[in-house]
């Protein structure tokens, strides 16, 4: 399975934070905020990964996080000129796709919990049509709406509905088989003038192939899109990290755990960072491994 992490669009909800730098390298605590969607798609066991951002956010990010080597990962980038909609990274994305299937996470979204790694797993081996995670929200009008009934079979998808017919918002990382492709080309323009996600999914759900993972209410999603989410996000992770003293999202962790790298090119990680406590986690995780 392939990754696509997609990390444009102008961040306008966040002016003038994001006037000079890119929103997904904006701080959530200790990382920038592009290391949590990188960490769902390393979980996910996926180790080739497209970032997709503006043509002048790119280079930023590129210069974080290179070409993905010293993670064990191959990362290569792709321009979106436009924000066109989040469908559109199939369509900028479909040479990086190729054949296979496809794992896209949005660069403002943060999970956490206790079975991620397992609900991963569980999820993305053999994808056939599309799997969405569905999510309780308090505020459903701000997002892509799943309906399920009694069995838990995906009824309808909506848009921001005004009058939303459930509280499971569809979060941002979406698992699709090889037919994303022509089914984004295919699509047309939202009133907005967008691409939009949602009509993809619709298309798979009257295919009867669209399944709803739901995460439930034990789990921990985020999207970090305003100043007050940012710091909502920051305060959940300090929390967590200062309370057991590990740390959420630390990709070089995870690219140990994973076996994309050894103990030593771990520590060699955290030796280039070893001024901040980030890195000093680092080398005391490989010291541990190893
Ligand atoms: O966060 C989950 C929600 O994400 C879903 O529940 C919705 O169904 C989905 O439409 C999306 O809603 P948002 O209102 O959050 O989408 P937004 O337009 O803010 O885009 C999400 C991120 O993707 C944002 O950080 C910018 C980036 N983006 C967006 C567009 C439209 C791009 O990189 N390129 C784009 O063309």
């Amino acid at each position: 399975m392939k990754g696509i992490i997609l990390a444009g669009g102008h961040g306008t909800r966040l002016y003038p934070l994001t006037l000079a730098v890119s929103k997904q390298l904006l701080p959530v605590n200790d990382k920038p905020m592009i290391y949590y969607p990188l960490s769902a798609l390393m979980l996910a066991g996926i180790r080739d990964i497209l970032v997709i951002s503006t043509p002048t956010d790119l280079p930023q990010i590129a210069r974080l996080l290179r070409d993905g080597s010293h993670l064990g990962l191959t990362i290569s980038y792709a321009q979106q000129d436009e924000p066109r909609g989040l469908a559109d990274a199939f369509i900028v994305g479909a040479d990086h796709i190729g054949g296979d299937t496809v794992a896209l996470v949005l660069g403002d979204n943060i999970f956490h919990g206790h079975s991620f790694y397992d609900i991963l797993q569980e999820n993305v081996t053999d994808v056939d049509g599309c799997v969405l995670f569905g999510y309780p929200v308090s505020d459903p009008e701000r997002y892509g709406i799943g309906e399920t009934d009694a069995e838990g079979r995906l009824l309808s998808i909506e848009e921001k509905p005004e009058r939303p017919r459930s509280n499971r918002a569809i979060v941002g990382l979406y698992l699709y088989d090889n037919d994303v492709i022509d089914i984004a080309k295919n699509l047309r323009p939202s009133p907005r003038g967008e691409l939009e996600i949602t009509d993809v999914n619709r298309t798979y759900l009257d295919r009867g192939k669209a399944r709803l993972y739901d995460l439930g209410r034990g789990f921990a999603w985020l999207d970090a899109g305003t100043p007050e989410s940012i710091l909502q996000a920051s305060q959940y992770v300090q929390v967590l990290e200062h309370r057991q003293g590990v740390r959420i999202a630390c990709v070089e962790e995870i690219a140990l755990r994973m076996g994309f790298i050894d103990a030593e090119a771990c520590d060699r990680l955290g030796a280039e960072l070893a001024a901040s406590s980030y890195g000093r986690y680092v080398r005391a995780v490989a010291a541990e491994f190893g």
